[in-house]
């Protein structure tokens, strides 16, 4: 089943996700209908808020950054293969130099912008089975699983922004609220003027 996204401007965005025990009811076909719909969307991200359900669950599939140029051998390597589900996530630390990244979002159709993070992130999770691992990732994956860890905790990227770039964005985000925006996805405006 594929779901609409949940666009800019929806309070589930913005609330701190709960977390789930192991007999959430239906839990393999939730995964499977999030990959689906992340898929559908071309995404490599996808967090539960983003689909109307606020829990602490999100998904990853980093393959696609397997062509990209710019990465070394080793992390195309890593990324090509990097698929996974994250329950139940908490920070543990977060550590190194902060670089620039241009970010986008499901949620935020149409919008980039470079965002500044540490580069290495720790995090304990579930996986599906769940199983408990406590992992370092650095780099790009690093980079994905903190835009999706934020949206369990209401952050959006663009909250990251400077002042300045925030004011330039912000007709673009009260659009894309209304539903003013061109998609080839499905998505639930919260602001879009109802149908007579
Ligand atoms: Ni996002």
């Amino acid at each position: 089943m594929i779901f609409p996204i949940v666009a800019y401007g929806d309070p589930i965005l913005r609330k701190k996700a709960k977390e789930i025990n192991a007999d959430y009811p239906a839990l393999d076909t939730l995964l499977d209908s999030m990959f689906e719909t992340m898929y559908m969307a071309s995404g490599i991200g996808l967090a539960a808020p983003q689909i109307n359900k606020s829990i602490r669950l999100f998904i990853v599939d980093a393959s696609p950054f397997e062509e990209d140029e710019e990465l070394s051998e080793k992390e195309r390597e890593l990324v090509s293969d990097f698929k996974r589900v994250f329950i139940n996530a908490q920070v543990i630390e977060e550590t190194g130099p902060e670089w620039a990244f241009n970010e986008g979002c499901l949620s935020i159709p149409d919008v980039r912008e470079d965002v500044f993070r540490q580069d290495t992130v720790t995090i304990e999770y579930y996986d599906q089975d769940f199983k408990k691992h406590t992992e370092t990732f650095d780099g790009i994956v690093a980079r994905i699983i903190q835009h999706e860890f934020d949206h369990i905790e209401g952050i959006l990227f663009t909250d990251k922004l400077s002042a300045l770039k925030k004011r330039l964005i912000k007709g673009k985000l009260a659009n894309i609220s209304k539903g003013k925006v061109d998609i080839d996805y499905r998505m639930k405006f919260p602001n879009a003027k109802k149908k007579r």
